[in-house]
């Protein structure tokens, strides 16, 4: 007996072993031009594919979701955030959605760490000085920046990759305190002080580390308002979304002197980021890379096939969103 075997569309080019893999076991289309795919190319696609693997740069919005043809079956998506689909739409269509958690926790802790090294050591400025051949002196007090060393870190999100940043920033004898929709039990806690409420920690977050999905409770969470309760000079570290933080407040409080640098790895705008944010020196700017590692790459996309094999063998996908 022929099984036909189900059709996949992968979006993005993707690491060459989850390629490899996903056209062993599929018959795959690859898209080698790698550019976010339109909203008509998504529409067109679902009535020719059972599963599509998209990254977070294609859009399942309501309006698309609609317009689905019926074969479509599956979205196993090559990322942790699924703020790119609807889920209340797909499920409506009845179609699977899977995200690819805790294989990316340990990359994207390494970049907040960055971010918030990079922001306190004044790292944007210090690299253009040298780079552009304008280095021309040194005294005690040239380039002092914040140092973390034993300072308290706020952390917005204690899932998996806040407790991972948790651990690794208790290297620098860090104090972390966290906010979460729920109390973590004490060994994942790990002595973390859990403030019940958001105003609480960020009084106390000399460096604020946001690690939340972004969802319409979410979005614009750090505003003109929270980002006015911080203790002064603190520092902003974002690699979870850009719609969390509005920009334009995050610009005045950085103008005016409430925070002292921003590290980001997601803006409002992606991709491009903001143009204002420029001739801040104060703000170190990553292209959205948080999960951007060559093993990370290979475990999203095995993760995503993962959820992909469990469901054409009629298993439940071990990352099941809806
Ligand atoms: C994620 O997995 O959500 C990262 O932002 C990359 O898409």
């Amino acid at each position: 007996m022929i099984h036909k075997r189900p059709v996949l569309w992968i979006t993005r080019k993707l690491s060459d072993k989850t390629e490899a893999r996903a056209v062993r076991d599929y018959d795959t289309i690859l898209e080698p031009e790698d550019m976010p795919a339109s909203k008509e190319r998504i529409i067109e696609m679902s009535f020719k594919v059972d599963a599509i693997l998209p990254c977070h740069s294609e859009i399942f919005s309501r309006e698309v979701v609609d317009q689905f043809g019926d074969r479509l079956k599956i979205i196993a998506n090559h990322s942790v955030g699924v703020d790119h689909c609807d889920l209340e739409a797909l499920a409506k269509r009845g179609i699977v959605v899977t995200n690819t958690p805790d294989v990316l926790s340990d990359a994207t802790a390494e970049i907040a760490i960055l971010l918030m090294l990079g922001a306190a050591r004044r790292a944007v400025e210090g690299d253009t000085l040298v780079r552009t051949g304008q280095w021309n002196s040194w005294s005690p007090s040239f380039m002092v920046g914040h140092q973390v060393t034993g300072k308290r870190l706020g952390i917005v999100g204690m899932g998996r990759v806040g407790q991972v940043v948790a651990k690794r920033a208790a290297g620098f004898d860090m104090q972390i305190h966290y906010h979460n929709r729920r109390r973590l039990d004490p060994e994942l806690e790990r002595g973390a002080v859990y403030h019940e409420t958001l105003d609480s920690l960020l009084k106390v977050a000399d460096v604020l580390s946001l690690h939340c999905p972004a969802t319409p409770q979410t979005n614009g969470l750090m505003s003109q308002r929270t980002l006015s309760l911080l203790p002064d000079n603190a520092i902003l570290v974002n690699c979870a979304r850009g719609a969390l933080v509005d920009e334009s407040a995050l610009l005045e409080a950085l103008d005016g002197a409430k925070l002292a640098a921003a590290g980001l790895d997601c803006f409002e705008i992606e991709p491009g980021g903001n143009r204002k944010f420029s001739n801040h020196q104060n703000i170190f700017m990553l292209p959205h890379i948080g999960s951007a590692t060559f093993e990370t790459r290979d475990a999203m996309g095995f993760r995503a096939l993962d959820n992909l094999d469990a469901f054409f063998r009629q298993d439940e996908p071990g990352d099941r969103l809806v």
